[in-house]
């Protein structure tokens, strides 16, 4: 492992705000039986107050989290990523400047249910997921996800969901479709004109992989719905959403790895 993340993971155990449970406790009796987190039910204990509790699932460096814990005192927010370097940004910005409604946990998204007791979260955000071509298990608006976040969403709590995948905003959609979900916001191209019933917040803040995409002229993709529904979720049918074609319609994404916003720039206007 590389020097500066080895400082990374050293310094992540000195964030307050971030907490690394140990894999091994939740996996003490296996895979299907997750053993529950010590702050299952108990994150208004953590924030010191009982405002509701939005999470961000994959926020990568929690840009995101940030962004809206710093427009919003009145709601706490939980950035969650598997990755212990990524979240060292967020983390370390948090505490540097004494966000007290903000958290973050590092923790792969299959086993949130053992952070979150029922109707203790009122607001998913899925930012830039992975769209998982050719494995709609591992996709994080799946059924089999949707099945875990009812688990701990109050009654009518909200999914957002900002992509610039077209395959999974239309898969999405068709989950929604398949499962009579009630779709509050729909809009394929997010920036191409201001909709005033959304909340400004949705413009506004941009995650670190949206302003990459924009860049790149993808246009970005916005859902939100519920997931109030009774008896289990079921995947759509091939006439709802067809993945072979919309596999292909899938273009390939230029990330740049660890590039400075500015060399990105240089290099996209380059291979124009
Ligand atoms: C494409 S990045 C998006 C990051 C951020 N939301 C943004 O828009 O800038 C996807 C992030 O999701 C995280 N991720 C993907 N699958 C995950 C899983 N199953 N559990 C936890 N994190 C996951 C990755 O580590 C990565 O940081």
């Amino acid at each position: 492992m590389g020097h500066d993340k080895l400082r990374k993971f050293a310094e992540n155990e000195t964030f307050p705000c971030l907490v690394q449970p140990s894999c091994g406790e939740l996996l003490a009796d296996g895979y299907f039986n997750l053993r529950d987190h010590s702050l299952k039910g108990k994150w208004n204990g953590f924030f010191s107050n009982n405002h509701p509790l939005v999470l961000e699932l994959g926020c990568g460096k929690g840009e995101y989290t940030i962004a809206l814990s710093e427009r919003d005192a009145l709601r706490n927010f939980i950035g969650v990523d598997i990755k212990g370097a990524r979240l060292w940004k967020g983390a370390g910005y948090a505490t540097r400047n004494n966000l007290s409604n903000v958290a973050f946990l590092r923790t792969r998204v299959e086993f949130i249910t053992a952070f979150f007791a029922p109707g203790e979260v009122s607001e998913i955000w899925l930012t830039f997921s992975d769209p998982q071509l050719r494995s709609e298990n591992s996709r994080l608006s799946s059924p089999l996800f949707l099945e875990r976040y009812r688990s701990f969403l109050k009654p009518g709590g909200i999914i957002h969901l900002k992509t610039d995948s077209r395959f999974l905003y239309e898969y999405t959609k068709a989950v929604c479709m398949a499962n009579s979900l009630e779709i509050l916001s729909d809009c394929a191209d997010l920036y191409s004109s201001r909709n005033p019933d959304l909340s400004p917040e949705i413009y506004e803040v941009q995650t670190f992989y949206e302003s990459i995409f924009r860049e790149q002229g993808y246009s970005i993709k916005y859902l939100a719905f519920r997931i109030d529904h009774e008896g289990g979720y079921q995947s759509p049918s091939e006439s709802l959403f067809d993945p072979v074609f919309w596999r292909n319609t899938e273009g390939d994404r230029q990330i740049f790895g660890h590039d400075t916003a500015e060399t990105r720039r240089r290099k996209l206007a380059s291979s124009k």
